[in-house]
């Protein structure tokens, strides 16, 4: 997809399609729909509609005119944008997608999105369409045997059409340019999460890695099972053990000129390329979706590719365990006693709670390379989808300070997440009669018991732990995204880092 920004007035763009969007500026239950354009052709090209009562402004309402007259485009899509008091920059990212959604399959190749000016900065508008366009932009189909038709069907050009008086163009060239790079980089993450496991196998993912590593100038080392052995890894390799696949320990290195010394960022990501439960085998229901167990890994390996080309001065490294969990003769049993790689050892009672086994081995991994602050993904609990649902990921904090500045970069990104206490009395649960802790315990509290393990592993270095098990995959179509892979946490994981630099 081409893109770029044009200042011409909205009605004299010659495109497939302009797309404008509607607010409504009611609070009551009656809708009070506007235009948001400032050009009169361009509301008075929707003024019948608008009169008709058809449009009410409600989010995602999509309503296409034809040859609507005074303006050079050929259509109007007047894209329903909610309430004007609520609508923000995370709305509009989402509009932009839904435009994309519904444009593309219709034989229209390009659109331009009128930005609407209702107090959204123009550049953090810029950047929020680009990302919504390209995330809008991504289909999951890869192996449909019409794929190649379906290639087709795709928008070729985004024109942002940016108000009079929006600022420095550099800066808003600047901020389409930085957009188009997260974007792209949530999309690669996409695309690693969206392939099956018997093609993203723990090596498959380690090519992939270094291959992302050479096009963007980042350092990148893979190590095999001697290696994760040597390092004495136990808990990363017990999950290993069972795979007749052969496990991957992936860092990536990113070391910029000038960058503070006494800051190393930490990102480690849970990379189970398929989690069958192991030996605590999963039911056969659903176990399709576990080749999304790669998600964390996937998405800190697409944010490396983005802090390569957006180039923060901060140094940052990105650890990634990848392995398969898998029952066999050479599997781990419940009951194993493995010693992680700090020296804790750890009673395996679920070999299916294996995402914190192989984290722990990466925590501490990461403060032996000298990190100082730690952000782990992973789609580690059904126990985060139970407390949160498909909307909001967790977030857990070793530290307030740390937490403010995830927030803070969460909010920029637009992406859903809460915070999950890691309150001491918690610890309790951790408690094996043979070893220095259990692996799994009750049913209740899930989410925290699991956090709480890595705690021990993330020590005293400030952490942040990420639970994406709910919000990696979309169940459903959306309006502005398809089904499948997410890349949630991959925007504000970019802007975490860009916030130490
Ligand atoms: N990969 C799963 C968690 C998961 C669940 C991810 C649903 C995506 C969607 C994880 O390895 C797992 O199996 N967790 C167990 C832990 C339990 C055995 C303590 C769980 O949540 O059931
Ligand atoms: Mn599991
Ligand atoms: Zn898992």
């Amino acid at each position: 997809m081409k893109t770029n920004l044009s200042s011409s007035k909205p009605s004299q763009l010659e495109t497939d399609c302009l797309v404008v969007v509607t607010l409504d500026q009611g609070d009551k239950d009656k809708p009070s729909p506007t235009v948001e354009s400032s050009d009169a052709a361009v509301r008075d090209a929707s003024k019948d509609v608008i009169s008709s009562g058809e449009v009410t402004a409600k989010l995602f309402e999509a309503t296409l005119l034809h040859n609507p007259t005074g303006l050079k485009a050929k259509r109007l899509l007047l894209l329903g944008g909610g309430k004007a008091k609520t609508f923000s920059a995370a709305e509009l990212r989402k509009l932009a997608g839904a435009a994309v959604r519904t444009l593309k399959g219709k034989n229209i190749h390009s659109f331009a999105l009128v930005l609407p000016e209702n107090g959204i900065a123009a550049a953090d508008a810029v950047r929020a369409v680009i990302e919504g366009a390209f995330v809008g932009e991504f289909d999951p189909g890869y192996y449909k045997s019409d794929r190649k038709d379906k290639e087709k069907e795709k928008i070729e050009t985004l024109t942002i059409v940016i108000p009079e008086k929006s600022g420095d163009p550099k800066a808003l060239e600047g901020a389409l340019q930085a957009g188009r790079i997260v974007a792209e980089s949530q999309n690669f993450a996409r695309d690693l999460i969206n392939e099956p496991s018997n093609r993203m196998t723990p090596t498959i993912m380690a090519e992939r890695a270094k291959k992302m590593a050479a096009d963007v100038g980042l350092k990148c080392e893979v190590m095999d099972g001697d290696k994760i052995r040597q390092l004495k890894m136990g808990a990363f390799w017990g999950v290993s053990q069972g795979s007749d696949e052969p496990p991957a320990l992936i860092v990536l290195r990113y070391e910029p000129q000038g960058a503070p010394k006494d800051v190393h960022l930490g990102l480690v990501g849970k990379g189970v390329t398929f989690d069958t439960g192991g030996i605590s085998i999963k039911p056969a229901d659903g176990m399709e979706k576990m080749k999304y167990d790669m998600a964390g890994a996937a998405t800190m390996i697409g944010a490396m590719r983005a802090i390569a080309l957006l180039k923060p001065k901060v140094k940052v490294t990105a650890i990634i365990l990848a392995t398969e969990n898998m029952p066999s003769g050479k599997a781990q049993k419940p009951g194993d006693v493995q010693i992680a790689m700090s020296g804790k050892s750890i009673e395996i009672i679920n070999t299916d709670a294996e995402g914190r086994l192989i984290l722990a081995d990466g925590l501490a991994y990461a403060r032996q390379l000298g990190c100082t602050h730690l952000v782990d993904a992973a789609t580690l609990t059904g126990a985060v989808v139970v407390a949160l649902g498909y909307v909001n990921a967790g977030i857990f904090a070793s530290t307030d300070d740390m937490y403010e500045r995830f927030e803070k970069a969460n909010k920029l990104a637009g992406e859903k997440m809460w915070r999950l206490p890691l309150d001491d009395e918690y610890k309790e649960n951790l408690k094996s009669n043979i070893a220095d802790m259990v692996n799994a315990g009750s049913r209740y509290g899930g989410a925290i018991f699991a956090a709480m393990f890595l705690k021990e592993f993330s020590e005293d270095t400030p952490w942040i732990h990420l639970d994406i098990a709910g919000t990696a995959w979309m169940e459903d179509n959306k309006p502005w995204i398809a089904k499948g892979p997410t890349g949630i946490a991959l925007r504000s994981l970019v802007e975490f880092v860009k916030g130490w630099s």
